[in-house]
């Protein structure tokens, strides 16, 4: 179990404080798959980061399993059980697609066969991929499916990812939405996917919409996405205009 427990994130801008997170308190039981979703700049990568220890909150703390862990680093979340898959990641010259495969599964013998399970389930064809450096010559859709394979490589008892979709066509979506299904019905890990698709937002036990550095709703996905859909019509003059004939 995640328990967040009223953090906050502050920063200095000029000579004032800027306030990124404020004041977030939530739980999130084993197994589920929760949607964090709100409008961008809302917070929602920030909070993600304070629980994979990128980002150290100014206030509050972090519980894991009922641990404190606020203090704890990147490594040491990772090590009992925490993954995150960056917004934008990073890529790594000099590695291949198998090297990190293999380094993220922590088996130094993962088969071929294994590799490939794991690029097919991102909707990547292996043989096109495995020997491949994860650098520039991928597009950045192909290194947010690589590291996404990475993370399902790594096993965790806690998967982050933020916004899987981006850069991804509508195959690839298709493929990586069944796995996020999969992995939720086999109840083999707890999911928080940040993401602002309605088919994601729709498989999630609880939808967080997080705006302004706080929650703003949250609830089962029947309930909200309708609430979603409306503010998002609400907010936007051209779509509420009315179509004279
Ligand atoms: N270290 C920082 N210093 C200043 N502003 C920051 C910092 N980190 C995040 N922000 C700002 O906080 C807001 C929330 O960012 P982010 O968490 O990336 O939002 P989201 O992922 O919801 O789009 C943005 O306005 C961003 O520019
Ligand atoms: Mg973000």
């Amino acid at each position: 179990m995640l328990e967040l427990q009223h953090i906050s994130y502050v920063v200095r801008e000029g000579d004032g404080e800027l306030g990124i997170l404020n004041d977030i308190s939530l739980t999130i039981d084993d197994h589920k798959l929760v949607v964090f979703t709100g409008p961008n700049g809302g917070g929602k990568t920030t909070l993600a980061k304070v629980i994979m220890g990128l980002v150290k909150p100014t206030a509050g703390r972090i519980l894991w399993n009922g641990q404190d862990i606020t203090d704890l680093g990147i490594t040491e979340r990772a090590r009992l059980g925490i993954s995150y898959g960056f917004q934008q990641p990073p890529r790594f010259k000099g590695l291949t697609v198998r090297n990190l495969l293999t380094l993220a599964s922590g088996d130094e013998k993962l088969s071929k066969d294994k590799c490939c399970q794991y690029l097919t389930k991102v909707g990547l064809c292996a043989n096109d991929y495995l020997d491949r450096e994860v650098d520039v010559s991928l597009s950045g859709g192909e290194v947010k499916r690589i590291e996404i394979a990475t993370i399902l490589a790594r096993n965790s008892q806690l998967m982050i990812f933020d916004e899987p979709e981006a850069g991804i066509d509508l195959w690839s979506f298709a493929r990586l939405t069944e796995t996020f299904e999969q992995i939720h019905e086999t109840g083999s890990a707890t999911m928080i996917i940040i993401s602002h698709q309605e088919r994601i937002i729709s498989l999630a036990d609880e939808v967080i919409v997080v705006g302004d550095g706080a929650i703003r709703h949250r609830g089962p996905a029947a309930d909200i996405l309708p609430r979603i859909l409306a503010d998002t019509l609400g907010g936007c003059p051209v779509l509420t205009k009315e179509v004279k004939a």
